[in-house]
This record gives structure tokens, sequence and C-alpha cells, in this order.
């Protein structure tokens, strides 16, 4: 079989171990022959680099490991880019979850003001690494993580059409994994329907391989405990603020019940109630709990093998859920013709919504890349939600492009997230201070 050859871009990313030990796990599946990793932060990288080169030395030594901070080095002859880029890093994402709370609005990494400013620094960041890759590996493909993915993905569309960059999210595969818990069954062997924008979606049907339906059964069981389940399905998502949101699923379906929703619509439904539990520990967000969680005890196992020059009983999670990316990588490499959901041009897809949205739906994906699968029309009250998120979304690359201050107020204005056009103005004017030199300038 053909090794292939991969750079990870945020090679300092808490989630960098998790998907080297995936990798490993995976390798009869996708054989590696070189594995890179590019940050422009070495120090940060450096830590991660140091252990998993002991590490790989120990368990895959075949495997050529290098670390760099030189675009060169690190994108030249490369079959994939798996990037998670978090431009600001977790400074920032505190500061996206904590300046929306001074304005009575509610802060989140990928939704409402926080997620419009984490939006307008990562496009520059991932703008740099596709051209970087472009320039160095031109038939490169770029499996795409950095968040926010539905503004990324808008943003690759203006302004990089032609890149071989595939935005993707773990939460639709996240939450099948729970749903298969539910009814008992394999996740591959369940298939399904879904419409939506990123963080933003609703799923029609789950069935088997068989065609049995599924969705009467795990609606019944979200209407009573959410996606909470009995065995924890991934190592990622199991914080307390997680069980929170898992839960919470239950609400949000009863307002749709139809179809099984995404937890993160929980930001668009039930704004008030995310501040009201925010405002109770203002100084305590996500971020921090990451900080003094997953980020701390990622970079403590890997200090510890630097430390003690082995990784033998020093181990990182193998991030399970995260099979994904190589299940893509295999569908591009090898045309496995695997459905799997992904964000792309609408194109018809769902058939009462714009052309040039960018859309979460299921795919096929071979080594052409994606083709979406059609989901027909959806109803009303969801197309209307979508629209007004998806005009966010694109606002905000306009201004990106525009140096348009007063797109970007429109699109604080028009997020659901925003009470009126004088919050989102005095929230864009605290956001501006707060993003400066990471921001394009506005005016
Ligand atoms: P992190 O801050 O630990 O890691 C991000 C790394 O990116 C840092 O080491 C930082 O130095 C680096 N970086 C920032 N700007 C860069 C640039 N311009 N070029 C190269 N490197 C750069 O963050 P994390 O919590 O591990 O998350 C990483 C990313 O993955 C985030 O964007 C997060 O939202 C995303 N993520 C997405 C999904 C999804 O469903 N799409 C799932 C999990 C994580
Ligand atoms: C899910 C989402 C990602 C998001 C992540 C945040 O996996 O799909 O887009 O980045 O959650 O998780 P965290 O543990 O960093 O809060
Ligand atoms: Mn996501």
């Amino acid at each position: 079989m053909k090794k292939f050859s991969v750079v990870i871009a945020g090679g300092g990313s808490t989630f960098t171990p998790g998907i080297i030990m995936m990798m490993l796990d995976n390798l009869e599946r996708f054989p590696l022959k070189k594995l890179k990793l590019y940050d422009n932060d070495g120090d940060r990288q450096g830590i991660l680099g140091e252990a998993l080169e002991i590490l790989l030395k120990e368990q895959a030594p075949e495997i050529e490991f290098s670390y760099t901070t030189d675009p060169e080095v690190a994108f030249s002859d490369v079959d994939f880019c798996m990037a998670h880029i978090r431009v600001g890093k977790y400074a920032m994402r505190e500061k996206d979850e904590k300046v929306p709370l001074r304005h009575g609005v509610f802060g989140q990494e990928t939704c409402g003001p926080g997620g419009i400013a984490y939006g307008m620094r990562s496009i520059t960041g991932m703008l740099e690494i596709i051209d970087y890759m472009e320039k160095y590996s031109p038939d490169c493909w770029m499996l795409n993580y950095s968040n926010p993915a539905a503004i990324v993905a808008e943003a690759c569309r203006v302004m990089r059409p032609e890149s071989k960059v595939l935005n993707i999210c773990d939460m639709p595969v996240g939450t099948l994994r729970r749903m298969s818990q539910i009814i008992g069954k394999a996740p591959e062997e369940l298939e399904v329907r879904y419409f939506g924008l990123n963080h933003f979606g609703w799923w029609t049907s789950v069935k088997d391989t068989e065609g049995h339906e599924y969705i009467d059964q795990i609606r019944n069981y979200v209407s009573e405990h959410g996606y909470l389940t009995q065995i924890e399905v991934d190592t990622q998502h199991t914080d307390p603020s997680w069980q929170e949101t898992h839960k919470k699923a239950k609400d949000i379906l009863a307002v749709t019940p139809d179809y099984l929703p995404n937890t993160y619509l929980k930001y668009y439904l039930y704004p008030d109630y995310v501040f009201e539990h925010m405002k109770d520990h203002p100084e305590f967000t996500r971020a921090n709990e990451v900080m003094q969680g997953r980020e701390k005890t990622v970079f403590d196992h890997a200090q510890q093998i630097i430390a003690k020059g082995t990784a033998e009983g020093i181990a990182f999670d193998i991030d399970a859920h995260a099979t994904f990316i190589v299940d893509l990588a295999r569908a591009i490499a090898f045309n496995t013709h695997e459905r799997m959901v992904m964000i792309v041009e609408n194109n018809g897809a769902i058939a009462n919504f714009p052309d040039d949205a960018m859309v979460e739906v299921p795919c096929i994906v071979g080594t052409d890349g994606p083709e979406a699968l059609t989901q027909g029309k959806i109803p009303a009250f969801q197309q209307a939600m979508m629209f007004q998120q998806v005009t966010v979304e694109k606002l905000v690359v306009e201004a990106y492009v525009e140096n348009s201050y007063q797109k970007m107020w429109q699109a604080l204005t028009l997020s659901k997230t925003v009470p009126s056009a004088q919050v989102a103005k005095e929230l864009l004017d605290d956001l501006i201070i707060e993003n400066a030199g990471t921001w394009p300038e506005l005016h």
C-alpha cells in the first residue's frame, strides 16, 4: 500500500498528540511515510514535538518525524495537511468568551460574537497556510478543522475557490457515536441524512445498512436525556460544561421535534439561558476549563516524556472520534466513496436554500473530493434560521475583504444572539480594541 506524507498545521494544538495516537492506531488503513508538525509558535510546538519524537522513535521508528516553524520545510513534499490552528491561541479564546459578557451577551468559541471575532482572526491564518501548501505541495489536500469552520469555509469559497481545502467538524460524528450507543448499533453501521450549517444543523434520518429507521427511538431517548449516554463515547466532550450541553439537546429537540438537533443550536435557541449560566462565573469560562484540563494534561504528559526520555507508561489518549480524519484522507487517497457529513457549497443540495451558501450535508467522498447528496426541501423554521445565520457568516467575510466596519456591525446586529444594533455597535467597538493587531483594520 502507498505510504503518505502528512503535515499537521497547528502542531502545538492540544489535539495534536491525540490525533497522532489515532493515526498510529490506524497505520494499516493509512500508512505513513513522513509526519511533520508545523506551527508559528516554536516554543509551544517544541514541547509536543520533542515528546512525540521520543514516542514515535519507540512506537513507529519507520515514520520520518520532524517539527518545524519553517513553512518551506513543513509544506514541501506532503500529500495531506491536517490543519487545526487557533489564531490568537487560548488567550484570545478567553476574550472571545468574556468580552461579550460585558454587553449582556454570552461568549462562545464559534457561535455569536465570540465566533465572529474568532472568524475575523482565523481567516488571515488560514489563507497563509493554504498559500504555503499550494506553493510547496500543489497537489496536497488540506483537511481543515480550524474554527470557526463556517466562516473559514465561506472565506475559502470567496477567496480561495480553487484550493483543495475540505472543511470538517467532528460534532456530527461525535453525536452519531452517542446515537449509536442509544440504539445499540456500531456507528459504522449507521447512515444519516442531515442538513444545516456548521454547528447549526439537524438529522432527518438515522438508518442502519438494512434500511431500518431509528429516528423515533433516538428521539424518545433525547426527549428525556438529551444526548447524555451511560458510557462516554470519546475523551473530548466529557467535562461538566459538555455534559450540560448534551443534556440541553432535550430542550432544543422540543422546539423542532421532527428532527434531531446539533447541540450547538442551544446558543441560538436559548441564548438567554446560556448567558445566565455564564453570568454566575464570568471569570471561569470554557477556555479556563480547557486550560486547566486538556491543555494542562497534554503538556504535562509531554513534559514527563521529555524528562524521562521515554514514553513508556506515559500514555497520550487516542483521539478515537478523530478517526474521521483518517477516513477522509483514505476516501481521497483510495477513492473509497465513503459517505461523510462535510461543509460544502450548497449548489442545490438543500433545494430551498441559496446555491452559494456553505452548508453541512452528507457527501460521497472520493479522489476528486466531496459530492453532496441532495437533502430536498427543508421546513420554513429551519430555513429562516439558517438564512439569518448564513448571512451573518457571509457579512463577516465581506467585512474582512472590504475592511468594512459597516458590514461587521451588520453581522453582529443580525446574529440571533445579539439583542439590538446598539448592543452590536458597543460590542464591536470593544472587540476592535481587544483584537487589535489580529483583525484587518475596519473603516
Ligand atoms: P491550541 O491553541 O491548543 O492549538 C492551536 C495551535 O495553532 C497553537 O499551537 C498555535 O500556536 C497555532 N497557530 C495559531 N496560528 C497559527 C498560524 N497562523 N500558523 C500556524 N500555527 C498557528 O487550540 P486547540 O484547542 O487545540 O484547537 C485547535 C483548533 O482546532 C481550533 O481552531 C479549534 O477550534 C479546532 N477544533 C475544531 C474542531 C471541529 O469540529 N472542526 C474540533 C476540535 C478542535
Ligand atoms: C466540538 C466542536 C468543535 C469545537 C470543540 C470545542 O468538537 O465540533 O468545533 O472546537 O467542540 O471543544 P473544547 O473542548 O475545546 O471546548
Ligand atoms: Mn466543530
